[in-house]
């Protein structure tokens, strides 16, 4: 179905995780940011993004395929290298100039952290350097994406939500009995937010334990961009972390594909894909409520749903969403 590009003097000029970097080979892939159909494919000199229409009869060019580095539209054969100029016109008698509007819309595009990000406007940042990647004491590993039906603020804003941890992941991230929070102080600078050193306990998990064992875990978190956040978790008495980068991909205005990345720096005999697997499950119960939220866009007016003291985080979010002029995802 048609959808209409989306708006956002914000979010367009903004980096965004579009794929898995190691699923993406020659082959093109559409994929869709802001509304905006994207087509992206690997050749031997690196990844690259074109709007995904052909200027000739606007046929998809992630239908295509890729050629000596070139990419072949599926309809007429037109050729486009990988600034978008297109190089050939099969059709056109030998010789003709190529005329000089018949290019693809090139868009920036980047592989970082085992993802494809791109930006269909003019990049207003570079992507974060984050250090932890290149930590040989960590292990990264890619999880997701997941598709949420729903705005990716509602999706960010339960990263950052401490309060819900009790309830959707009860038995796993922590138990009702142990819901009152500690008082915590959000920063805000121009460029994030963040908190650092918020404690929370999680009772041990298996059945027939005493929920008064467990851990008392100390949180940070940041929403560095937008649409972009990362926690770290990890227990003082032994030096365990997680850190956890998310990251979401607003397809529309009403429905997202999230990306994340889970690094830890402990029990390297387990197997990855439990890992993967749990940050699913955990993952799966926060999408069954945002999907359910209404407004399904979130409301920046801070009158509207009841803001409580324990939401300090959620409502510098909205603030800075505010400030920012961010429009897709908000009302
Ligand atoms: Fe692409 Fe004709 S529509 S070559
Ligand atoms: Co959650």
């Amino acid at each position: 179905m048609y959808q209409k590009r989306l708006q956002d003097p914000v979010l367009e000029n903004d980096w965004h995780a579009v794929y898995l970097a190691s699923e993406l080979k020659e082959q093109p892939v559409g994929v869709m940011v802001l509304g905006e159909r994207v087509a992206i494919y690997r050749t031997k000199k690196g990844v690259h993004a074109f709007q995904d229409l052909c200027i000739h009869r606007g046929a998809m060019l992630s239908k295509g395929w890729v050629q000596d580095d070139i990419l072949v539209c599926p309809y007429h054969g037109w050729q486009y290298d990988s600034s978008g100029q297109c190089v050939c016109i099969p059709a056109q008698p030998r010789g003709e100039k190529i005329p000089p509007r018949a290019k693809a819309q090139a868009y920036s595009c980047m592989e970082k952290y085992g993802f494809i990000w791109v930006c269909i406007g003019e990049p207003s940042a570079e992507l974060p350097h984050f250090e932890e990647f290149a930590d040989p004491q960590f292990r990264p590993l890619a999880c997701g994406p997941y598709t949420v039906h729903a705005a990716g603020t509602r999706v960010i804003e339960n990263f950052t939500d401490f309060a819900h941890l009790m309830f959707v992941h009860q038995g796993l991230l922590g138990h009702p009995d142990y819901a009152e929070l500690p008082d915590f102080k959000v920063i805000k600078e121009k460029e994030r937010i963040y908190i650092e050193d918020v404690p929370i306990f999680q009772p041990v998990a298996h059945s027939g334990s005493d929920k008064s064992e467990g851990t008392t875990y100390v949180y940070r978190k940041e929403v560095y961009r937008p649409l972009s956040a990362r926690l770290t978790k990890a227990d003082p008495s032994n030096g365990q972390a997680l850190w956890i980068m998310l990251t979401v991909l607003p397809v529309t205005a009403e429905e997202c594909l999230v990306f994340m990345v889970v690094s830890r720096n402990y029990a390297f005999d387990v197997d990855d894909a439990n890992f993967i697997q749990f940050q699913d499950m955990v993952f799966d119960q926060d999408a069954r409520i945002i999907e359910t939220q209404k407004p399904e866009l979130l409301p920046l007016d801070l009158q509207v749903e009841l803001n409580h003291k324990v939401d300090l985080f959620s409502i510098a979010y909205r603030r800075w969403l505010k400030e920012l002029g961010v429009v897709v995802g908000t009302i």
